[in-house]
């Protein structure tokens, strides 16, 4: 196994604890999920999705990642710089180097204007 395989393998394990997580969360709050039909907003879109690997400190790959990319105070995505909602939408819908793509089925269009909206505005 060389060193990018084993942190593909990584990323999946984080990718895979998350969604375990999600599912624990759904089984347990069914009345929430009763309340709340219809497409998240932004704010939660990004706790599902984003937050694992986006918020600041440490054990965040996507933060960890950035700061070695872009210095310390562009590390945060939710801080970065002049990041316009197209640039949002490209890298969740094709990915971005070690970032994975999210699916329609993961984040539905309207739920990626949301999370754009969100994610850019300071
Ligand atoms: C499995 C971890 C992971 C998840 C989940 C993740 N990202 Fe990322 N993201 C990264 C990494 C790592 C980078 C840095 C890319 C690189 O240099 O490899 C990145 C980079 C980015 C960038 C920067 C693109 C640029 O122009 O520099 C944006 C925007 C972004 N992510 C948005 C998101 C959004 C929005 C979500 C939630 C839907 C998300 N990411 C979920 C890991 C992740």
């Amino acid at each position: 196994m060389n060193a990018r395989s084993m942190m593909m393998s990584g990323l999946m394990a984080v990718v895979a604890l998350t969604m375990g997580a999600c599912a624990k969360e759904l089984a347990s709050e069914p009345t929430a999920m009763a309340a709340a039909p219809g497409p998240k907003s932004g704010k939660d879109i990004y706790a599902q999705w984003c937050a694992d690997c986006h918020d600041p400190g440490p054990g965040h790959p996507g933060t960890l990642r950035m700061e070695g990319d872009f210095g310390a105070e562009s590390s945060v995505l939710l801080r970065f710089p002049n990041l316009d909602a197209e640039t949002v939408k490209f890298a969740v819908r094709n990915g971005f180097q070690m970032m994975p793509p999210f699916r329609v089925t993961e984040i539905s269009d309207e739920e990626l204007d949301r999370l754009a909206q969100f994610v850019v505005k300071k």
